[in-house]
């Protein structure tokens, strides 16, 4: 681990990075072709947690080979659970995953300070074993400090559990316990997708009706509550802003195929409109998860199609700037914005790119204007972006995840050689993307 000096945020902190394997790119090749979309991160994180809540099997399919759903494999096996690796001719990974022990209390704190989504065991850990320990979880550093906890806990009290926070040197673990959840009606004071998702599946098994308020509705809370429906939960509502969970004593068994990844289809369908070189056709996903990314390539310019579960970008002419503000689902979400900004810096015109759910998710456009973009940023959350400007290759730090994927776009696009490192960030979320990227055309090496 180490601290790069010369890479502080907006509030003037050092970033701290793992510096091992990295990307060397080539710019400026023609990108043409297929490129298939793998399962959904932030769909799949969410599966393993659950199988806290039954004794019977659960088979997972279409997950993302992706180092996240490693660290939740392995957070699931020291929580007493077995996983097992199905082969599938088919492709995507294939698991089987069951709980053989219900003693562990404490989650491992290597493994929570590697991924926000370690949270999500914690409510099923309450509902089944009573108690559970944990640090503040890691993840992608993107909001101010260390992203919030507080609406998970506020959810959990309301539910009769009691937090209790342990210092012990210059550390803290979380422990809460509860003889028996109850059913609460919660409002969460900002929309929150893991929050939403953690307190729907541990009302699952807590006494009476839970009514939860301003969830957030993306398509992975409606993909996880179909699933938990059809082990034998009671939720109502998953996709809307309120949503019922009548507890029942037990849940069963089953198989969840994991949805499309639409991050990974949206990031695809930016660098080809990008890049402009060639027809690019992105395959296996669900472009209905986008469209708010769809109504702002209508207004750029962008040339596409959208099919059943494909889309087919082609080169355009030219293309112009539009603003955006991200936004909870179905709005265009922030997962998108440091590749759309990197687009930007292509398109005619100026761009206001508002940033409104972290704050720290637009410091790498101070990378891209190291790589000769026009970027003024006028403030942690906004930025003007002003195009067209040609890239230019150079040796460059991916801080988190999204942003590491806009580099590599921008890379892609730029003239002459770029160094990414840092790409554990990279391969937490996105599934051998140097393999796929190098299907379109792309000069793009792995050095580990
Ligand atoms: N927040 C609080 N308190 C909380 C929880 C959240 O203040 O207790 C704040 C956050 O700091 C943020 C806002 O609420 O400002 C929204 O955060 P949210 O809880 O929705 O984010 P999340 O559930 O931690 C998920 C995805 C993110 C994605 C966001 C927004 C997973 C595992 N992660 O995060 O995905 O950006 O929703 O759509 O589902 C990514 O894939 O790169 C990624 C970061």
């Amino acid at each position: 681990m180490y601290i790069v000096r010369n890479l502080v945020d907006f509030f003037n902190k050092p970033i701290i990075i793992e510096l091992m394997a990295k990307f060397i790119i080539q710019g400026g090749k023609p990108l043409s072709g297929e490129i298939k979309v793998a399962g959904s991160k932030n769909a799949a994180l969410k599966i393993f947690p659950v199988a806290l809540l039954t004794k019977e099997t659960i088979r997972i399919s279409n997950a993302p080979e992706i180092e996240d759903v490693s660290r939740a494999r392995e957070t699931l096996i020291a929580l007493g659970g077995e996983v097992k690796k199905i082969n599938s001719p088919a492709g995507g990974g294939v698991f089987d995953i069951k709980l053989k022990s219900n003693k562990y209390i404490d989650l491992p704190s290597e493994l929570v300070n590697k991924f926000r989504a370690s949270i999500m065991f914690v409510g099923p850990m309450l509902a089944t074993r009573g108690e559970a320990s944990f640090p503040h979880p890691g993840g992608c550093v993107i909001g101010a400090g260390s992203r919030p906890i507080d609406m998970f806990l506020d959810g959990f009290k309301k539910m009769g559990a009691k937090v209790e926070i342990i210092r012990y040197g210059s550390g803290q673990v979380y422990r809460l316990t509860a003889k028996k959840l109850k059913s609460a009606e919660i409002f969460f004071p900002k929309i929150t997708v893991t929050g939403t998702e953690s307190l729907m599946m541990t009302a699952c098994l807590a006494e009476g009706e839970t009514i939860l308020k301003n969830c957030a509705m993306e398509p992975e809370i409606t993909a996880l509550a179909d699933f938990l429906n059809s082990i034998g939960a009671k939720i109502e509502g998953a996709g809307a802003p309120t949503i019922k969970i009548k507890g029942v004593n037990k849940l069963k068994g089953g198989e969840y195929k994991i949805i499309p990844d639409r991050i990974d289809a949206g990031t695809f369908a930016i660098l080809a409109a990008a890049s402009n070189s060639g027809e690019v056709l992105i395959k296996n996903c669900n472009p209905g998860h986008l469209e708010a990314l769809w109504s702002l390539f209508d207004k750029i310019g962008i040339n596409y199609v959208l099919e059943k579960n494909n889309i087919k970008i082609m080169p355009v002419k030219k293309f112009f700037a539009c603003d955006i503000m991200t936004h909870e689902y179905p709005g265009f979400v922030t997962d998108l914005q440091s590749p759309y900004t990197v687009l930007m810096t292509q398109a005619r015109g100026s761009s206001l790119i508002h940033e409104t759910i972290y704050d720290r998710r637009l410091i790498f456009a101070d990378i891209l204007t190291q790589m000769g973009a026009n970027i003024t940023m006028c403030d942690p959350h906004r930025a003007v972006v002003t195009g067209p400007t040609k890239l230019y290759g150079r040796k460059l730090i991916s801080p988190d995840l999204r942003a590491g994927a806009a580099l590599i776009i921008a890379a892609l696009i730029a003239n002459g050689k770029t160094e990414i490192d840092n790409i554990y960030q990279i391969d937490r979320g996105y599934e051998k993307l140097d393999e796929r990227l190098r299907n379109l055309g792309a000069d793009i090496k792995r050095i580990d």
